[in-house]
């Protein structure tokens, strides 16, 4: 018997080869359940978003939106820069929610995750990138929140496997964020 799963489109907030956001996004499809079909889609080669290209979108825009399209939901997981939204996160946001009339993220059930090597875990930068997807009508899971703090140090000696107490907290947050997913 096929087994029914939701595709879930992750973007990932930092662009930088070693980001450990990356490697939670990893992680969280490693623990996610069969019911999530999750795929990372890249954001770091959208050219600016610029309303005067609305009516001839590069390439690049048009693929990233498709893929939005097709998903039924999306995850977001993130670092904070200076208080706020990774620039090229944003740029994404902003790029799948026009032209106008044509929002290519409404109505998909989201999450957040976010991380900080520092002690509050992306907490700002988790709340701005949550009133952005508000607006363009993703209902964002409330609880849990994940704001993973210490990041750098979450590591198994393999560097790519989070420990035994990062472990179960991710398992948790996923697992909740599919029950989400599926209540829509
Ligand atoms: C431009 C910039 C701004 C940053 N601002 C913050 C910040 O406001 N709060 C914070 O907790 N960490 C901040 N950091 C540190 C990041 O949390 C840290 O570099 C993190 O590892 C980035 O995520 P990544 O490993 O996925 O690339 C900043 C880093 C950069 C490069």
């Amino acid at each position: 018997m096929e087994i029914m799963h939701k595709k879930i489109v992750i973007l990932v907030g930092s662009l930088r080869k070693d980001s450990t956001n990356r490697k939670i996004a990893k992680e969280l499809i490693r623990l996610s359940s069969e019911r999530l079909n999750m795929e990372i889609v890249e954001v770091g080669q959208l050219p600016l978003y610029n309303e005067d290209f609305d009516s001839n979108p590069p390439a690049e825009w048009t693929e990233f939106k498709n893929k939005i399209e097709q998903a039924d939901g999306i995850l977001i997981v993130s670092p904070e820069y200076n208080r706020s939204i990774p620039g090229a996160l944003k740029n994404a946001i902003d790029v799948g929610s026009r032209p106008y009339g044509k929002n290519s993220w409404a109505a998909k059930p989201g999450g957040i995750v976010t991380s900080s090597p520092s002690g509050i875990g992306g907490a700002v930068a988790n709340h701005h990138i949550r009133q952005a997807m508000v607006f363009v009508d993703v209902p964002i899971m409330q609880q849990p929140e994940a704001y993973i703090s210490g990041s750098w140090n979450i590591w198994k000696e393999d560097g790519v496997t989070v420990d035994e107490k990062t472990e179960p907290f991710l398992k948790s947050w996923i697992t909740a964020f599919e029950n989400w997913v599926y209540k829509f």
